[in-house]
């Protein structure tokens, strides 16, 4: 039979997730010195790896081209949710949180507020719950930018070491919701090859407790 193939979210989450492969057993080096390449073989063939963009994770574990994936929380939130999600592996540890500018009253004055984020489904559930209307600007990378040059009155993001809002003069107004990097199943590989995908999943279980 084939090798599972895994969808692993590159960047931010890549090292955790060849450290926690490593820390089960599986030889991670194609991955470590993989240089241009797409397609990896991990633990000596045990499985098969490709390295996508988050969203794109999503999408090929969704369509059954690979059978699992390693994906953030924030992404699943964002693209729902038609495949089984795991576990939670316990790294890429962050939070999304509604900002503004330092010493700005956000939720002042009776107009509509405008919100730019790369997470507009997030965002609109978030306003959604409070009843309040929002317009929400698409952004694809660097959000904070946005109420600093007057294109929105705040911006809903990731936040991690809290770094990035306080270099840009941005404060959390709330919380939304906490993030961590969750392994999740194409619905009909859990069916067919459950023995295999259980395995693993209990490893991964064993050292992320
Ligand atoms: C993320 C996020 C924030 C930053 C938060 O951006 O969108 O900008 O990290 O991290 P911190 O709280 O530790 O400062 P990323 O680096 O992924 O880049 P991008 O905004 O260009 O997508």
């Amino acid at each position: 039979m084939k090798p599972l193939r895994i969808a692993l979210t590159k960047g931010r989450l890549e090292k955790s997730t060849v450290e926690l492969l490593e820390k089960i057993g599986y030889n991670c080096d194609e991955i470590k010195n993989k240089g241009r390449r797409l397609i990896l073989s991990v633990g000596g063939g045990a499985f098969e790896v490709v390295l996508a963009k988050a969203a794109d994770v999503i999408t090929y574990v969704e369509h059954g081209v690979c059978d699992l994936g390693v994906v953030g929380k924030d992404t699943i939130l964002e693209n729902g949710t038609s495949f089984y999600e795991l576990l939670d592996l316990g790294f890429g540890k962050c939070r999304f949180a509604l900002a503004a500018k330092k010493g700005q009253d956000f939720y002042a004055g009776y107009n509509t507020k405008t919100i730019a984020t790369k997470y507009p489904n997030v965002t609109r559930a978030f306003f959604d719950d409070k009843n309040m209307d929002v317009r929400i600007i698409k952004i694809e990378g660097s959000v904070e930018l946005a109420p600093l040059v007057g294109l929105s009155d705040g911006i809903v993001d990731i936040v991690e070491t809290g770094s990035t809002l306080k270099a840009n003069g941005l404060e959390v107004i709330e919380w939304v919701t906490g993030i961590s990097a969750r392994l999740i199943a194409n619905t009909a590989s859990l069916k067919l090859r459950k023995k295999e995908i259980e395995d693993l999943q209990k490893k991964l279980e064993a050292v992320t407790q």
